[in-house]
């Protein structure tokens, strides 16, 4: 979703502000602007579409200084055109402001300020940022924000610039993630750390009711009764090339390919196999709190919550303990029953999506234990959470997300063995399943050395208009989220569903032109599916099966066979989803498609 990135320093801003955006691209953006302070007031360049397009403006038109502001938006309120782009003004031309989130009484807001003579230009919320803080300065930037803000409801991670106190950054955070990179004499504003890893790792990240004050002499934190906060200052780990593609056409492909090391990052130094135990030193609970939880409840938005699919699975089966998985988004509204003995797990790749951060605060304040399965560092889940467990999978900046998912499912048996052991799980089973993990990132590979065979199959299906993708128990969940993965990339209609329940409905979609991929491993329910896919043949359906042994049973079924290696029932789901990630992205790439960036979707949903 939308992007801030801001410098104040010695140096030319331009070039960075541009690279900045460029890295914040995969989050999903409609236009872009950028806006400078340089002793001559304030200037202004936006452009609707790519990053490209505000660059070129750019050039042709160059934009001097060394304090500065950008911003990528993705359109909530009014149109992406230039008008709508951030920076966003007041009526005189002296305050420019980026926002990310949304302000929710901008509507009345805008009233009040229209009565008092102020004229606005844009439909956006944000605008009326710039005129309030206009309404409001009397010298000191920092003291009009912190008086703008005292009438705002709603959420926002905001930076302001004024030619009036000129040398300065303002930005503010509540509810959308922002963060100070400290450099030598300079100091940048961000809402993503790729946006300025290339220029600092030493960063501090804001909190809600948070404001910076950012000059070339240094920065402080205040809160939003002006007082100092004290602050420590993080490291970001990532390296350089890890948000770069590194020789693949995608970052979506290079994610996909990453799979054997990052799963097995996800596992490092976790897994005691010896003992079939897991080892997971975040999770900041006793033994005896983790003996008393009789409820888990799992929340979390898109292909995360499609994880927690499979960890209710594992909660239930091997740990017996009651488990509910929650879209965030109805959990935050329900009154979901949640009590001290509750454990509820959050699960999101950025750490920052809006209605899972919602629902875990409720969760917390009905009295549950948070644990955290995030991959972002730092992110706001991760810092909120009672307990967590990092999945160490790495930046991922393709929109559809790959990696985190097999590192969500990894995460959730590490923490299914550790329950499942205090409480019935023998420590038989439990070597059993470690040593089934230890084997995955070997299997993942061998799935990835055939990627030319889905390419082939994507080639035949590249233009189907309906994909329907089946499976049973474990598979269930993989099904969703190859059907997802395809629609986000492909923009071609795909619905996941039991196998057994296609009978009620989607079996009327299916004739000679229909593909149905089933996820068909060898697992306790082979031979049902088996029969799932007797009926989709009868009806002169295209069936492409994932399995994972040579079966006689599947002769004359099957129109194109996917191999995946053995394993246990349920590790399955992180091998045969592979494929899946596979089709959807070589189906995308032949149609044409901007498979990194999709049309309307966005990497890091920061609002409702
Ligand atoms: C967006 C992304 C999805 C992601 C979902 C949840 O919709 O496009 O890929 O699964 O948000 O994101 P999270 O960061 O919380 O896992």
């Amino acid at each position: 979703m939308c992007g801030i990135v801001g410098y104040v320093g010695p140096r030319v801003a331009t070039p960075m502000l541009i690279e900045g955006l460029k890295r914040l691209e995969y989050r999903g953006y409609d236009s872009a602007g950028i806006a400078m302070s340089n002793g001559h007031g304030l200037e202004t360049r936006k452009a609707k579409g790519k990053i490209s397009m505000l660059e070129g403006l750019v050039n042709g038109n160059p934009i001097h200084g060394s304090v500065g502001i950008a911003h990528t938006r993705w359109a909530t309120h009014g149109k992406p055109n230039e008008c709508n782009a951030h920076p966003q003004v007041d009526c005189t031309n002296t305050i420019a402001v980026v926002h990310n989130g949304i302000i929710e009484n901008f509507s009345a807001l805008r009233k009040m300020l229209q009565m008092q003579g102020h004229t606005f230009k844009s439909e956006t919320d944000t605008e009326v940022l710039a005129h309030l803080i206009e309404a409001a300065f009397d010298g000191k930037l920092e003291d009009a924000v912190i008086d703008a803000l005292a009438l705002v409801e709603g959420t926002y991670g905001i930076a302001v610039l004024s030619s009036k106190d000129p040398d300065k950054i303002v930005c503010a955070r509540k509810g959308s993630p922002l963060l100070i990179g400290l450099g030598e004499g300079e100091y940048f504003v961000a809402s993503d750390a790729a946006a300025i890893l290339q220029q600092t790792r030493q960063v501090v990240y804001l909190d809600d009711g948070e404001m910076g004050v950012l000059t070339k002499d240094g920065y402080e934190v205040l809160d939003l009764d002006a007082r100092r906060v004290s602050k420590g200052v993080s490291r970001i780990d990532w390296s350089l090339d890890e948000i770069e593609k590194g020789g693949f056409d995608h970052f979506m492909l290079k994610e996909i390919f990453e799979q054997p090391q990052t799963i097995q990052n996800t596992m490092r130094g976790r897994l005691v196999v010896e003992e079939g135990f897991s080892k997971l030193g975040g999770l900041n609970l006793t033994k005896d709190e983790l003996k008393a939880i009789d409820q888990i409840v799992i929340t979390a938005c898109g292909t995360s919550w499609h994880s927690g699919l499979i960890g209710e699975l594992y909660t239930e089966e091997l740990a017996r303990i009651r488990c509910e998985v929650e879209y965030a988004s109805e959990f935050r509204y329900r009154n979901p029953i949640v009590t001290d003995t509750t454990l509820c797990v959050v699960i999101s790749q950025s750490g920052e999506t809006a209605d899972t951060l919602a629902a875990m605060r409720e969760a917390k304040r009905r009295g549950a234990k948070t644990l955290g399965l995030v991959n972002v560092v730092g992110s706001t889940i991760a810092r909120e959470d009672d307990g967590g467990i990092y999945l160490h999978a790495g930046p991922e900046i393709g929109v559809a997300s790959t990696k985190a998912f097999t590192s969500q499912v990894a995460a959730l048996a590490l923490l299914t063995l550790k329950l499942a052991r205090l409480r019935n799980m023998s420590v038989v089973k439990g070597r059993e399943v470690a040593e089934a993990m230890l084997a995955l990132p070997a299997q993942i590979q061998s799935i990835l050395d055939h990627a030319s065979e889905v390419e082939e199959i994507a080639e035949r299906f590249k233009d189907a208009t309906n994909f329907l993708y089946l499976g049973r128990g474990y598979q269930f969940p993989v099904a969703l989220e190859g059907a997802l993965k395809l629609k986000e990339i492909s923009y071609i209609h795909a619905e996941g569903y039991p196998a057994a329940e296609m009978k009620h409905g989607p079996i009327a979609l299916i004739d000679s032109e229909m593909p149905v991929v089933f996820i068909a491993p060898h697992d306790a329910v082979f031979d049902k599916v088996v029969s799932n896919i007797q009926e989709v043949k009868a009806r002169g359906g295209k069936v492409i099966c994932i399995t994972s042994q040579e079966e006689p049973v599947l002769e004359g079924m099957i129109d194109h066979e996917i191999r995946v290696p053995q394993t246990i029932d349920m590790l399955y789901p992180i091998l045969t989803v592979i494929p899946l990630q596979l089709l959807a992205y070589y189906i995308a790439v032949k149609r044409g498609l901007n498979v990194d960036q999709p049309r309307n979707l966005a990497k890091s949903v920061t609002v409702e």
